[in-house]
């Protein structure tokens, strides 16, 4: 995976992604169906061009990191206007590296929900100008499914059923991918999202944001074990996650400390929350493997970019017989690339979103009703 990176005036860093060697891109064949794809849910503005679900062609994501880090988190009101900004650069940059033009395109895709709503509108807003003025089909993806998705790029040998644990911002989710699209939730968080939990515990040690990052960085040199956080176990949902009494207890050993006037060690600190956040991770994944009888497993979502989450989970699913699989770190966290390869499997299922598609915050994980509109509405 070759990576370039461009701060651009504003502060917002601009990244093409392509697989392998920038070799030419291979001509298509008459029966590909070449997807351009649309990503605004948060603080990433990105588009993507994707063929038949697994081959990235083209992978731009322009990163408003910088502009949020001085307030501490994301300002949904200048994340919008950052995605109007961006959105048709990026999409002009996907298609000119696909050396595609929009005539080329067989449908276009965009992340119709979940996420912060005025950034989902920018996307979905634009993706409908694009499809109404082309004349091709629509399609609305769910922004988990997408990062599920993610998986099939890398792993092309990867098809369901598998065992996903979804973990980002805003979402902590255990999943049986039964099928394309067919999702089985077998668990999920009772309060924070794991992220959420990363981005918190960081802004309390003073790491600042975006968390989970710096906190991956912070605890390479600290002691995971200098302290021992509660690992929170629910006892009538075994599979369901709870990271706020753990993110309380980090937050007293804080507060006792500077009561104290004991110096902190952010990086003690660091590595002892990962490594509680991480096991029940793990623990929760391989015991759904097994207990359902899956010997594929897949992680997903920002979080799984976390170092220490990889490494563990590699060698649980080692000893455990389970093939693990992962995106690269750069396909972990917002990308378009995964959001066309989520919609090429609805491409193929027949799903046509009509032009009174709209964004939709909340939208739950597996929600199939508002899939079919007929077009021309
Ligand atoms: O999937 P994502 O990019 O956006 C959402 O859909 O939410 O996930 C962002 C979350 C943030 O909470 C961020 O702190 C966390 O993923 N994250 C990490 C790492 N990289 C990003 N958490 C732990 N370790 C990381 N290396
Ligand atoms: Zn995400």
């Amino acid at each position: 995976m070759e990576i370039n990176k461009n701060v651009e005036d504003d502060g917002v860093i601009f990244m093409s992604i392509k697989e392998g060697k920038s070799e030419e891109i291979a001509k298509g064949k008459e029966d590909d169906v070449t997807i351009l794809a649309i990503e605004s849910s948060c603080d990433e503005t990105a588009a993507a061009v994707v063929r038949n679900g697994r081959e990235v062609l083209s992978n731009i994501i322009s990163s408003q990191i910088a502009l949020h880090t001085i307030y501490g988190g994301v300002v949904p009101e200048i994340a919008s206007r950052k995605h109007v900004e961006k959105m048709n650069g990026c999409i002009r940059a996907a298609l000119s590296e696909a050396n595609l033009s929009l005539d080329d395109i067989d449908a276009i895709a965009v992340t119709y929900g979940p996420g912060l709503v005025g950034a989902l509108l920018v996307g979905v807003s634009e993706a409908k100008a694009i499809s109404f003025a082309t004349g091709k089909p629509l399609i609305g993806v769910h922004h988990i499914e997408g990062h599920i998705s993610a998986n099939f790029i890398e792993n092309k040998d990867l098809e369901p059923p598998f065992v996903c644990l979804v973990v980002s911002g805003g979402h902590s989710h255990l999943v049986v991918v039964k099928d394309y699209g067919e999702y089985e939730i077998i668990g999920q968080t009772r309060d924070d999202a794991a992220g959420e939990a990363f981005d918190k515990v960081a802004r309390a040690i003073g790491l600042g944001y975006p968390g989970g990052p710096k906190i991956d960085k912070a605890a390479k040199d600290g002691n995971p074990d200098a302290f021992t956080f509660p690992k929170a176990q629910i006892a009538d949902a075994e599979y369901d996650f709870s990271f706020s009494g753990l993110k309380s207890s980090v937050l007293n050993y804080i507060n006792q400390a500077k009561m104290q006037g004991q110096e902190l060690d952010q990086k003690d600190v660091a590595a002892s929350f990962q490594k509680a956040v991480v096991e029940v991770l793990v623990s929760h994944a391989i015991k759904a493997c097994k207990e359902y009888g899956y010997d594929k497993l897949a992680i997903a979502g920002g979080v799984a970019s976390n170092s220490g989450l990889r490494e563990l989970m590699e060698k649980e699913c080692q000893k455990e017989n389970i093939r693990f699989y992962r995106p690269s770190p750069v396909l972990c966290t917002d990308n378009a690339a995964m959001i066309g390869a989520a919609a090429y499997y609805e491409y193929q299922k027949g799903v046509r979103f009509g032009l009174d598609m709209n964004a939709v915050p909340n939208l739950p994980l597996g929600d199939r009703e508002r899939r079919f509109h007929g077009r021309g509405n």
